[in-house]
């Protein structure tokens, strides 16, 4: 099939008229719609948005890929405390990209419009605030956070610049996911008590022990840089490269993977925080190699009127595919790499019950037209009930896609999807999971705050 050729102007039009719909098929039948858009990348030279990229690690270098392939984004710096990730983003821009020696130096460079920050977990508020207090637009990898304090500051440090911040759980930018929040709000799921998401893992990569890079050493890696404002360390290669694996930098599980899961869990729902958690987890397996939990459990509670359930091992990998699943009283949505709606069909059969009562009795019971309209086994009848659906998102993938939604922020100076205070709420769950599992008590929120109750 013919690929149509639309500018980007266009699409984002388009795709605001279209919704949910763009990029999304139901079930197998329109599979070829969603692919076939090719941009113009004419795209005059001053209406592009030059980004310096803070932190050019594993992340930052699949982004810069999506980055390069995005008309309207031209990558001019980065910035790392790695010698081999600066070489490898350099190559990536075919050269094009300018070293500087740390944050400041990039961030005083002239001719930069918007920044990347892909560094660790700790080092995030330093950098977000620098850049906001540089004048520069921001797209920052979850979690926006480190402690619900550094939430707080990234928000006032937004009100006092007015500049434009995209956090990255780049999958609420999937026309998946932007379906998902379309089927919820059209009442279809009927009432929503219960949503619930495990992430399991078995290996070490899992587990985040990634490979070290052999030319990593005391003079390639910058130790002062990475650690910032954390506690003094003596040098360490598993801490620079593992960090996920230390309290120091990370919140471990309910940082990296939870942040996702309640991110998509709070944009479907229109939900804001929960106001209590209770969770429990610890470190059972991976000793030797980090002192947060490789597994974590948490019940939270939303004043909306649903509960949360979340789980995740790195000592089992069932249910490793993380998928969130949505429990209505008329259906039930799992949001994952596709999107399924199962409704729910309800059948009541109480023949064990009126089974011993008197027979004349049973028989009238059966005889009732209400009872045979819910108990009879023709509600099984294929004609009657209702079956599965689901979608596929095709295409382009949720990080391009996120992208577009900065670009549009930064044209309109209007926050995007993933604002500030998505980012600060979704990473403020994983940091009460945290603070409720390590002591062993439930956490509350104060809305009038936006921060964890005193
Ligand atoms: N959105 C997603 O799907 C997704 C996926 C993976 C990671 N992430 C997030 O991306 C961020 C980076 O994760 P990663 O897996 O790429 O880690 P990484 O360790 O591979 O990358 C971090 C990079 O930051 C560099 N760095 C450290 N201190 C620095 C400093 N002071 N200034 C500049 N650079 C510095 C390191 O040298 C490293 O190259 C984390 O916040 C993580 O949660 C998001």
């Amino acid at each position: 099939m013919k690929a149509s050729k639309i500018n980007r102007r266009e699409f984002i039009k388009q795709s605001a008229v279209t919704g949910a719909g763009a990029g999304l098929t139901l079930g197998l039948s329109n599979r070829a719609r969603a692919s076939n858009v090719e941009y113009d990348r004419n795209d005059s030279p001053n209406e592009r948005i030059t980004i310096g990229f803070i932190g050019v690690g594993a992340r930052a270098q699949d982004v810069m890929d999506d980055v390069l392939n995005l008309p309207g984004f031209e990558v001019v710096a980065v910035c790392d405390a790695y010698q081999g990730r600066i070489q490898r983003a350099v190559e990536r821009t075919g050269g094009r990209a300018k070293v500087y020696k740390d944050h400041r130096e990039l961030l005083a460079a002239p001719g930069i419009d918007a920044v990347y920050i892909g560094t660790p977990d700790h080092l995030h508020k330093t950098h977000a605030v620098a850049a906001l207090e540089a004048g520069k637009d921001v797209y920052i990898e979850k979690p926006l956070t480190y402690t619900v304090d550094d939430g707080l500051e990234i928000i006032a440090a937004i009100k006092k610049t007015g500049r434009i911040l995209q956090v990255g759980s780049q999958n609420v930018s999937s026309p998946i996911q932007m379906k998902a929040k379309e089927i919820i709000e059209s009442g279809r799921l009927g009432q929503i008590t219960m949503i619930r998401s495990t992430t399991n893992r078995n290996t070490a990569g899992g587990a985040w022990i990634y490979p070290i890079p052999p030319d990593a050493n005391e003079q390639t890696v910058n130790w002062e840089m990475f650690l910032g404002n954390a506690p003094k360390h003596r040098f360490s290669l598993e801490r620079f490269f593992r960090w996920r694996c230390y309290k120091d930098y990370s919140g471990g599980i309910a940082t990296d993977l939870f942040v996702h899961t309640m991110t998509t869990i709070h944009y479907v729902m229109g939900a804001q925080a929960p106001e209590c958690v209770m969770a429990a987890g610890d470190l059972y397996r991976w000793k030797d190699s980090r002192d947060v939990p490789d597994t974590l459990n948490a019940i939270l509670q939303y004043p909306e009127g649903f509960t949360v359930n979340l789980s995740a091992t790195f000592n089992n990998q069932s249910a490793s595919e993380r998928s969130i699943e949505i429990l209505g009283t008329k259906g039930t949505l799992a949001i994952g790499r596709e999107l399924t709606l199962t409704p729910e069909n309800p059948i009541d059969d109480n023949g064990w019950i009126v089974g011993s009562w008197p027979r004349s009795l049973e028989e009238a019971y059966y005889k009732d037209p209400k009872i045979r309209e819910t108990e009879m086994p023709q509600r099984w009848d294929p004609k009657v009930i209702q079956t599965e659906e689901s979608w596929r998102g095709l295409g382009r993938n949720s990080t391009a896609l996120h992208f577009e939604s900065l670009q549009k922020a930064i044209k309109e100076r209007k926050q995007p999807v993933e604002d500030v205070f998505a980012g600060h709420r979704a990473a403020a769950v994983a940091h009460m999971i945290n603070i409720s599992a390590s002591k062993k008590k439930p956490v509350y929120w104060d809305r009038s705050r936006d921060s964890v109750k005193a």
